[in-house]
């Protein structure tokens, strides 16, 4: 197979597989032409190696919420997680980051300094089930907590509530030990349903600044009505389990 051939192979293969960020399959591909075919494919293993990793942290973490969900619901006799999804953030997005925080590029500098290439989202049922599994998951000794923010106790402005939990967990590969970073957020399905539809309401959405102004205020008004949907429910399932 021809140079050219091979490297525009591996350049659709990066894309369609959405492993990098663009800018980092074009470096590979100049790699290529720089040193030879051997180090390109090095540095595209490494690169692949890496995604696969936070992968298998995904895989890890989601277990440990599974393992927690299975063992609280013969203690309370009802299931504390409603959902787990995950994401491993796209390409784009990591591209995009690097860029907005004026990151240096390279494989190391992503691991290094982004902390949400895999994501856990764990929605609960009710609001003391977002701490009790918190505790239990960050007690655990392979589980290492880089950041806890409490956007519950304390809010973002525009009425955003979730736990974010950083954690680094290890993942073990044929020969080692490896700490990956995973972003964990807890919420319950009420704090779910006001990020979940303001993402949509917000996203890719230009607007003017009085429009902007209407859609915050009726957001955070819709924010306070879901705390105190989840306020009410908690102290209902509070009133039933004491009598
Ligand atoms: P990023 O650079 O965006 O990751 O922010 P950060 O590093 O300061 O972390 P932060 O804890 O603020 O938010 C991380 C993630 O929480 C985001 O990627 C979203 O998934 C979620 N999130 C935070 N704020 C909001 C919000 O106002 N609305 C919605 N829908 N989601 C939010
Ligand atoms: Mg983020």
């Amino acid at each position: 197979m021809e140079d050219k051939s091979i490297t525009e192979t591996y350049k659709d293969t990066i894309f369609k597989k959405s492993i990098m960020a663009q800018e980092q399959a074009q470096q590979i591909v100049e790699l290529f032409s720089r040193g030879g075919f051997e180090e390109f494919h090095a540095r595209f293993v490494d690169v692949q190696q890496l995604m696969s990793c936070y992968r298998c942290a995904i895989l890890e973490v989601e277990t440990k919420f599974k393992v927690l969900d299975e063992q609280l619901s013969l203690l309370y006799e009802r299931n504390p997680i409603d959902s787990i999804t995950s994401r491993l953030k796209s390409p784009e997005s990591i591209y995009e980051k690097v860029v907005r925080k004026h990151l240096p590029p390279g494989i190391e500098s992503i691991e290094k300094n982004l902390c949400d290439i895999a994501g856990v989202r764990v929605v609960c049922s009710f609001v003391d089930d977002i701490y009790m599994l918190a505790q239990s998951f960050l007690r655990q000794d392979d589980v290492k907590l880089i950041q806890m923010k409490d956007y519950i106790k304390n809010p973002k402005p525009n009425g955003y509530r979730s736990l974010h939990l950083i954690v680094e967990v290890p993942i073990f590969l044929t020969d080692e030990k490896k700490m990956m970073r995973v972003e964990v957020q807890l919420r319950t399905i009420a704090m779910d349903l006001w990020a979940s539809l303001e993402h949509k309401i917000y996203y890719k959405k230009e607007m003017n600044k009085l429009t902007a102004e209407n859609a915050a205020s009726q957001l955070s008004e819709c924010a306070r009505m879901c705390a105190e949907l989840d306020s009410k429910m908690q102290n209902i399932r509070n009133y039933i389990d004491s009598n």
